[in-house]
């Protein structure tokens, strides 16, 4: 799949809808709702089966996403703004939670789910200036420098990346309701 060529225009997002998808535990995707297809531009038949890095924007640093497997493997969900690239190169910014889903009966987790929001314009405003000083850092001075640089812009707040990410997003109130209400229908624990 050939990929687009980013443009600096917002694809514009309901607040009212969500983007869900679903990946294997390698991160392929298996299944998204209508709207993951409306707004990424692909249809069904050209997402499904292809890795999720299919809708990577070049302006997100690695170490964003280092963080959210590292913690997926560990059995924990996190939650991360995401800058995501559309078909078109348009781009959108999203409150993502990452979610392990587990087997039933054995225990073992057998894939992940992404429920998506439009993010809002402060975290938007504080995620972007973060996001291009880690992603200069990580094309001058690699990954563990941009770790180390994350780790030390957490620390002058005196704040963890989950207390950081909630501070981000006003994940309280109706927000938590609404990822809470997003994982009781599709079946995952909140
Ligand atoms: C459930 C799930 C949803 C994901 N959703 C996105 C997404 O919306 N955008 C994105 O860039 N990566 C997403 N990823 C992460 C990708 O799998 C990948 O790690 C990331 O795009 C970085 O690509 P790279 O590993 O090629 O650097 C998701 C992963 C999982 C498990």
């Amino acid at each position: 799949m050939t990929r687009p060529v980013p443009i600096n225009e917002p694809v514009k997002l309901s607040k009212h809808k969500y983007i869900m998808s679903r990946t294997d535990t390698k991160g392929v995707i298996e299944f998204g709702n209508d709207y993951f297809f409306e707004i990424s531009g692909y249809s069904a038949k050209e997402l499904m089966g292809k890795p999720h890095n299919v809708i990577r924007h070049p302006d997100m640093p690695k170490v964003i996403f280092k963080l959210m497997w590292d913690r997926l493997k560990m059995g924990k969900n996190i939650y991360a703004v995401v800058k995501n690239l559309a078909k078109d190169g348009r781009y959108y910014w999203v409150t993502t939670k990452f979610e392990i889903k587990k087997h039933p009966v054995e225990n073992e987790i057998v894939g992940y789910m992404a429920y998506r929001q439009a993010a809002p314009a402060s975290a938007i405003e504080t995620m972007s200036t973060l996001y291009a000083d880690l992603l200069e850092i990580e094309k001058t001075a690699g990954l563990k420098a941009s770790e180390k640089y994350l780790i030390g812009y957490l620390d002058a707040k005196h704040m963890t990346y989950d207390e950081f990410i909630d501070d981000v997003i006003g994940n309280k109130g109706a927000m938590k309701m609404f990822f809470a209400a997003m994982a009781k229908l599709f079946g995952s624990k909140a």
